[in-house]
């Protein structure tokens, strides 16, 4: 019997880095996973790949930032396998660095519309669904910007507003058996922060910062959503569970 038998998941933003190794680890383990994504390039490969190591999944292409597109990722779901038991939340912008004073409004709003509003119309129309299902995870992955001080204040604020929604619904959802819990990357190894290594100067400096001295990869978070989104994790909600390789130490 594998970890995730018999269940459905969305993950969101499943066309690259940490969504592609969460949704490739759920199909391996039995769940028919839909791949959520802005854009459809990374899912169909995604898919592709699943397929070909025996597991299943369907996608769809949508942005997450308009509610209609939320709505339709999550009916997908049901359309195709049936019902939803798992939803990860895991498609995000990060949008410049720079300080306060010179950051650009229309970046903060977008950001704020992808990571915040984004989490929050999915999770608004995943409940009816969950609640059919008598039960499921929800996973919603923030940053570990929120426990440090960057130069990212629409991400951080963002990601926390993520971290805080997690935890109201956590406690509101528990009497339907639908657990929520936050799952806080550090720095991991994707195209989002490429620009870090593609630099080896700038990956070797990075790296001496890192208190394991070894870079995050996308399938330690897939083995973190694994753990939260199974039933092994059945008693946990309102947590949080940070991969960073002690970057927030
Ligand atoms: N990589 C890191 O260092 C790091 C650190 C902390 C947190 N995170 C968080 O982890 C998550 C995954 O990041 P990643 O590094 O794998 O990024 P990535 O850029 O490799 O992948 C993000 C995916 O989300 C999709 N996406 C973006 N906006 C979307 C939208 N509006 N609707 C639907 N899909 C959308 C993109 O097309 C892309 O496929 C994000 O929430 C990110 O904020 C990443």
């Amino acid at each position: 019997m594998a970890r995730l038998d018999d269940k459905v998941a969305i993950v969101t933003g499943s066309g690259s880095g940490i969504g592609a190794a969460i949704a490739k680890r759920f199909a391996k383990e039995g769940a028919k996973v839909v791949l959520a994504d802005v854009s459809e390039k990374g899912i169909t490969q995604v898919k592709e790949e699943i397929e070909q190591a025996g597991g299943t999944a369907e996608y769809i292409v949508g942005d997450i930032s308009k509610e209609e597109n939320a709505k339709n990722i999550n009916d997908f779901a049901v359309e195709k396998f049936g019902k939803l038991d798992i939803l990860v939340n895991n498609a995000g912008y990060a949008g410049p660095s720079d300080p306060a004073e010179q950051f650009n409004s229309e970046e903060f709003d977008k950001i704020f519309k992808v990571n915040a509003y984004g989490t929050f119309y999915m999770v608004k129309h995943a409940v009816p669904l969950l609640r059919e299902n008598k039960g499921g995870s929800i996973i919603n992955v923030a940053s570990n910007s929120i426990l440090t001080p960057t130069d990212y204040p629409g991400y951080a604020g963002s990601k926390g507003a993520v971290r805080t929604m997690s935890f109201t619904f956590s406690g509101i959802l528990a009497k339907d058996k639908i657990r929520v819990n936050t799952l806080i990357p550090g720095t991991t190894r994707t195209p989002m922060v490429k620009a870090i290594f593609d630099d080896p100067e700038l990956a070797k400096k990075y790296i001496e910062t890192i208190p394991l001295g070894e870079v995050v990869e996308p399938e330690d978070l897939a083995n973190g959503a694994l753990y939260l989104a199974s039933d092994e994790a059945g008693r946990v909600t309102g947590t949080e569970l940070v991969v960073d390789a002690g970057m927030s130490l």
